[in-house]
């Protein structure tokens, strides 16, 4: 199992990176960014690829870094024929950026014909890729390809972004701003760097979530439903499992794989997923993030209801609706009450009223406040915007990957078990 390291970190000047330079204009914001994260106290340690070193000069990268470059496989002056593996043993995680589309596809495949590849193929540390290049490379299937598998392989991406390209075409996939860069790499080495504390809150509790939407049946052919599509509570699950607790997930309809580790117990309406959360009970952590319909109707027919009778002669509305159990109020008032239980709140209006007004509502330690906007989708998406709503506390979460909210959120509950008297 792979332990999630967990902390809550605000110092890391203690942290290092080694950055992998490749070839794309998007390498003088990664120097940027290099420069602002080694403000914070982060040492950094670069290999640059042959195509790098066309857009900037070795010179340039050893003197912003303090550190000559690391630029060829068998260099006779270097004093270790090992580079490609000491490299990674020395830091505490391996940066790619900007990441070209070339690299990433030598990378999906284990291509080790240069230095920056034998590093990454000998690399034993969590890995942060930040793609960069023209629109059409970062939209091309074999990019896309190449990038699910790099992410399946345990890499965390950070997002290109949509603008004017230097090519001067228009479209995603320019490297994000150095500031945001630095701040993505910080939130990352905090969430990998490790106090045994923390680790020890969450090894051996028993974790339950609930994800997906529900499906609430109106006759054979018909049903209420939601968009949900259970990623994020899937990568919650995910981050819970990797953190060492021992996770059950209740999950509605989806077309996801179960995490590795993680029992999946799968249900389809509101009452079916009440009935498998409290069969569970008791648990240490109840996450509830599952779009449970608030509603169902009143009586499923066996039959298809024919048109006409569904609507009616005179188009009245004869459907009648019952309201489904909340199953994360019934959770937080019940005697096996969890230690922490935490909720969501998907909203599209006042987000963080509604969220301290259903926090209180139901009895949560943690709510998670989710926006949801036309202009940005969040169902089935990979990316999530949230604030975590706790006390009288609220922490906003920018757009951030779902997986890297998962461990957010993980690492919160983790703090929270620790404090606890
Ligand atoms: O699945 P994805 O595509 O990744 O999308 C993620 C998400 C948007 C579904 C998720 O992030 C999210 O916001 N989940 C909660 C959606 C929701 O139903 O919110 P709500 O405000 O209606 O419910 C508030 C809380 O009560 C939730 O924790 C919900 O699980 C719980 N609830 C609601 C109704 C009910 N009958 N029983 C419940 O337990």
């Amino acid at each position: 199992m792979t332990i999630l390291k967990l902390v809550d970190n605000s110092d890391m000047s203690h942290s290092s990176l080694c950055v992998v330079l490749s070839g794309g204009i998007a390498v003088l914001k990664t120097l940027d960014a290099l420069r602002l994260l080694m403000k914070d106290g982060i040492g950094v340690e670069v290999v640059m690829t042959r195509a790098a070193e066309q857009f900037v000069t070795p010179l340039t990268v050893g003197a912003l870094t303090q550190n000559p470059p690391h630029r060829d496989m068998f260099d006779v002056d270097q004093e270790s024929t090992m580079r490609h593996i000491e490299l990674s043993r020395r830091h505490d995680a391996v940066l790619v950026a900007p990441a070209t589309a070339n690299r990433l596809a030598k990378m999906a495949h284990g291509i080790a014909d240069d230095l920056a590849g034998a590093v990454l193929m000998a690399s034993n540390k969590p890995l942060l890729v930040a793609p960069a290049m023209n629109h059409h490379m970062w939209s091309h299937p074999a990019t896309q390809r190449n990038l699910a598998r790099i992410e399946e392989d345990g890499a965390t991406i950070i997002q290109p972004e949509i603008g004017e390209m230097a090519c001067q075409e228009f479209g995603v996939g320019r490297l994000v701003e150095p500031a945001i860069l630095a701040q993505q790499v910080k939130k990352f080495l905090a969430s990998i760097s490790c106090t045994p504390s923390f680790l020890e809150t969450l090894a051996h509790k028993h974790v339950l979530v609930t994800s997906g939407p529900t499906i609430e049946p109106i006759d054979p052919v018909r049903y209420l439903t939601n968009h949900s599509s259970g990623k994020q509570g899937y990568a919650i699950a995910q981050a819970a499992q990797e953190a060492g607790a021992k996770v059950t997930l209740i999950s509605g309809p989806t077309s996801l794989e179960t995490p590795k580790g993680v029992r999946r117990i799968n249900v389809m309406t509101a009452q079916e997923m009440h009935d498998a959360v409290f069969k569970q009970l008791p648990v240490d952590v109840a996450i509830m993030v599952a779009a449970v319909a608030d509603f169902r109707v009143v009586t499923t027919e066996k039959k298809k209801i024919k048109k006409a009778t569904l609507v009616g002669d005179k188009k009245k509305n004869i459907l009648s609706l019952a309201s489904n159990p909340d199953i994360l109020f019934d959770v937080a008032h019940c005697a096996k009450r969890p230690q922490i239980v935490v909720g969501f709140a998907a909203e599209t209006h006042n987000l963080i009223e509604e969220a301290k007004r259903k926090r209180a509502d139901k009895k949560c330690d943690i709510i998670v406040a989710n926006a949801i906007t036309k202009e940005e989708s969040v169902f089935g998406a990979d990316e999530n915007t949230v604030y975590f709503v706790s006390d009288d506390n609220v922490v906003a979460y920018e757009k951030a990957a779902k997986k890297q909210i998962a461990r957010d959120l993980i690492v919160a509950i983790a703090k929270r078990i620790h404090k606890a008297p």
